[in-house]
């Protein structure tokens, strides 16, 4: 079962809902996050977890994933969750907590990436979708997706882009882990990455 952790709008939660993948829980650090309201529409467990609520950010980590694991969770899947997660949660989900960043990691990490990649000036960005560590966007990659920029693209037209891309890749990845979980989680990890780099 898939537990889904948001802070925005949650378009790439839609997209995994629209894949029929397991979803049965939809954590967020945001209250009113969109994703909330798109999880309620469609039937789930939803809960906030605001990192004022809890005296450090370790029992709020650890909070939410007892959350998750009442709910059956085993795969954690970051879509848009603007917070780093503690050690303390990735252990309870060893190698099944997988991140979608707006740009070619190691490229961009951090929460200003598609903004990053203009002020660079480079000629492509694009989508990863990787393992998360206790990095900032670090963990092992499992796939990735270029974007061409576009002469005279702003943020919010590449963002656009690289979501489309994005709402593709995320589900395709983790149709995979679900059909490989039997295998473990870092094989799992492994014969997906191994799909290769589009
Ligand atoms: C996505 O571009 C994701 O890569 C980034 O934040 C955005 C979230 O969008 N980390 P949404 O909330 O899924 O619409």
């Amino acid at each position: 079962m898939i537990g889904v952790l948001a802070s925005g709008a949650g378009s790439n939660l839609q997209a995994l809902l629209d894949a029929g993948l397991p979803v049965v829980a939809v954590a967020t650090d945001v209250p009113g996050a969109g994703a909330l309201a798109r999880a309620g529409a469609a039937g789930l467990a939803t809960a906030v977890f605001p990192a004022g609520g809890y005296p450090d950010r370790e029992s709020r980590d650890l909070a939410m994933a007892d959350w998750l694991e009442r709910h059956g969770v085993s795969l954690v899947v970051c879509a848009g969750y603007m917070q780093l997660l503690r050690p303390a949660f990735l252990r309870r989900f060893p190698g099944n907590v997988v991140n979608v960043h707006p740009a070619l990691l190691p490229a961009f990490p951090g929460a200003h990436a598609v903004e990053d990649a203009l002020a660079a000036g480079v000629a492509e960005t694009g989508a990863t979708v990787h393992l998360v560590d206790d990095g900032m966007d670090t963990g092992p990659v499992l796939r990735q997706e270029r974007v061409p920029v576009q002469a005279g693209d702003t943020p919010a037209a590449l963002h656009a882009r690289i979501r489309a891309v994005e709402h593709r890749l995320l589900p395709q990845v983790v149709a995979e882990l679900v059909a490989n979980a039997g295998r473990g989680a870092a094989a799992a990890a492994v014969a997906v990455a191994r799909e290769g780099v589009a």
